[in-house]
């Protein structure tokens, strides 16, 4: 039987500044299936960003409930809710966000010293292809190369949950078809539960689970057969 890895109930988000409100997220329900690769689709400003901040335990709902883990996010206070980032979360964005004066190596040792089981950094270098660039800095990294670190990072904390926020929104898009076929690859491999927000519709071709972001809520569809990554254009 397939485990739940989040369960959403009921989500709903609004941002208030002063007298303005703005209902971004309205009761949504779904939920997220452990070792798969999951695409949350959606338009610019349909949410996504916002709905992987909450899952992701960075901001809270509004109302309703996020469950991770046994536990239901939205009534942790704010040291449990950083204890559950770090430990259980393991995040790519859209610009890499390195700390520029660590090494590729050392940016990966520095998220597995706050994690419970972590994977070795060098062999997280290695899943990624880039052992023989891990004393490099970022700067001396191709874009590319530097959001392969950054799944390296993220995935090297062996976490419950990796979400990546459009990973190849900075990238050309060979090396973004590249960085993609490389996240196919490592939740085969590894298991590792993947999330991918994005405004680009075929992504989600690539797919176990799709989940369609829009004003009027969210639903998922599952692809029969995936496509390679070679194979789709954006
Ligand atoms: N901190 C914030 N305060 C007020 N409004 C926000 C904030 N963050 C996002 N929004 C608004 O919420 C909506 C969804 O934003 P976002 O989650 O970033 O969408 P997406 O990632 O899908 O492009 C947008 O209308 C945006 O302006
Ligand atoms: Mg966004």
């Amino acid at each position: 039987m397939t485990e739940t890895a989040i369960r959403c109930v009921d989500l709903h988000k609004t941002y208030r500044s002063g007298d303005v409100e703005t209902p971004v997220l309205r009761g949504l329900d779904f939920e997220i299936l452990s070792g798969e690769l999951s695409v949350i689709l959606g338009a610019s400003g349909a949410g996504k960003s916002t709905l992987l901040n909450i899952i992701g335990g960075i901001d809270r709902p509004s109302s309703g409930q996020v469950w991770c883990a046994g536990q239901d996010l939205a009534t942790l206070d704010d040291r449990s809710l950083t204890d559950y980032r770090r430990r259980n979360v393991g995040f790519v964005f859209q610009f890499y966000n390195l700390v520029p004066t660590l090494t590729a190596l050392e940016n990966v040792e520095a998220a597995t010293q706050i994690a419970d089981n972590p994977m070795d950094p060098a062999e997280a270098l290695r899943l990624v292809e880039l052992e023989d660039r891990q004393d490099y800095f970022p700067a001396q990294l191709s874009g590319g190369q530097q959001q392969r670190v950054s799944i390296a990072r993220a995935l090297a904390k062996n976490p419950l949950v990796v979400f990546c926020d459009e990973p190849t929104g900075a990238l050309d898009a060979s090396t973004g078809r590249h960085v993609l076929d490389l996240l196919v690859q490592l939740n085969e491999q590894t298991q590792a539960t993947i999330v991918i927000v994005t405004h680009a519709a075929p992504v989600a071709q690539l797919a176990h689970a799709v989940l369609h972001l829009t004003m009027e809520g969210i639903s998922t569809s599952r692809n029969q057969q995936r496509a390679r990554a070679a194979d789709i254009s954006w």
